[in-house]
């Protein structure tokens, strides 16, 4: 099996990398531009442990563009392709929409055009997200199929993104499939992100500001879930999936961030200096509640192979032993 990776250097994408090393013999060719979350040494760190002669290839090349016969040559027949590269920062998109709109839904189409032209045979992950969804009041959970209700840029451009490769599957007879992604932690996760941002200022004894509603009584929550059962079930989805359907990759358990910022503390054994604020006026864009119906994937016989309080303490305790990474 050969399988195109795009957005390999970043956070995610060298996760799956690691998955794939270790339990598969496939070779992946890895595409990306390496902008400011691509990080080549995240996969130069994982793949140390890895006998990888002649499995992995780089290609350097950014979607905004259209991939171009010379391109695609270099890339060569691929039997899968992980759609996993897109702008991803909340803040970013909400400063400068139109890069969201040229990375994510141009960046797309010209990914499934590519497939349409020179590979048809293959199958495709397209790597979606919760927030296409919106706020997820009460204690709804969005199935795959519910309606999108974007709050900012970056979750439009996702929803953008899904919508063509549903339109190129059918017009086309593509096979491509679609996860949508709870909130993902792990190692060498950019240090802007909630998790390492906590174990810094613990560390640190710095005051952590944590989201909550307008009367600052409950802070938000999420189902986080470890990248390795991302990559797991991204893995699982290529094997059981079919064309056409989308598929909730869910974490085990939810967790309100105060919550959450306590239990890393604690994995660290310092005291947690925290401050409740409210996310509408601190946080444009952003929601205190995301949730997604897994059930389907349970349904289909995954679920995540590690649970939420291990894959937490475990990345906490790598992050304290790597700190360059914060
Ligand atoms: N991190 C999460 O919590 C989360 C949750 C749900 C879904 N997702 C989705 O997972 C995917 C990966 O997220 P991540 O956290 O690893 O992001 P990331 O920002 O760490 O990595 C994105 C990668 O894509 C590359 N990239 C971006 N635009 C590109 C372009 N035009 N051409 C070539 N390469 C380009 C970047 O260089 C980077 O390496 C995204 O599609 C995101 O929407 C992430």
């Amino acid at each position: 099996m050969r399988v195109l990776l795009t957005g390999g250097a970043g956070f995610v994408g060298h996760h799956i990398i690691e998955h794939l090393l270790k339990t598969t013999n496939w070779e992946i060719i890895l595409l990306d531009r390496l902008d400011l979350s691509g990080n080549l040494n995240r996969v130069h760190e994982v793949i140390r442990s890895y006998d990888t002669k002649g499995r992995l290839k780089w290609v350097y090349h950014d979607f905004k563009a259209p991939v171009s016969s010379s391109t695609n040559s270099q890339i060569g027949k691929v039997d899968c392709i992980l759609h996993v590269g897109a702008s991803t920062h909340v803040d970013r998109s909400i400063t400068d929409p139109l890069e969201f709109v040229y990375d994510n839904v141009v960046g797309t189409a010209n990914i499934i055009e590519w497939m349409r032209v020179y590979q048809r045979d293959a199958k495709m992950i397209y790597f979606s997200t919760d927030e296409v969804f919106g706020p997820a009041a009460g204690d709804i959970a969005y199935t795959e199929w519910s309606r999108y209700d974007s709050r900012n840029p970056y979750a439009a451009t996702k929803a953008g993104g899904e919508e063509l490769c549903l339109a190129y599957a059918n017009t086309y007879q593509l096979d491509i499939r679609i996860t949508h992604c709870m909130n993902i932690f792990g190692e060498r996760q950019h240090a802007e992100k909630f998790i390492p941002l906590v174990i810094k200022k613990v560390l640190d004894g710095g005051t952590v500001f944590i989201h909550a509603n307008a009367e600052k009584t409950k802070a938000g929550s999420r189902f986080y879930i470890h990248a390795r059962n991302v990559a797991n079930a991204v893995s699982f989805v290529l094997h059981v999936g079919c064309a056409r359907e989308k598929y909730n990759i869910v974490g085990s358990e939810e967790v309100d961030n105060l919550t959450l910022a306590k239990m890393i503390a604690e994995v660290i054994g310092k005291p947690l200096q925290y401050e409740l604020v409210d996310f509408h006026s601190s946080r444009p864009g952003h929601d205190l509640r995301y949730a997604l119906d897994g059930g389907k994937m349970e349904m289909l016989g995954w679920k995540p192979p590690v649970d939420f309080t291990p894959s937490l303490e475990r990345t906490v305790l790598w992050t304290i032993k790597n700190k360059h990474w914060l």
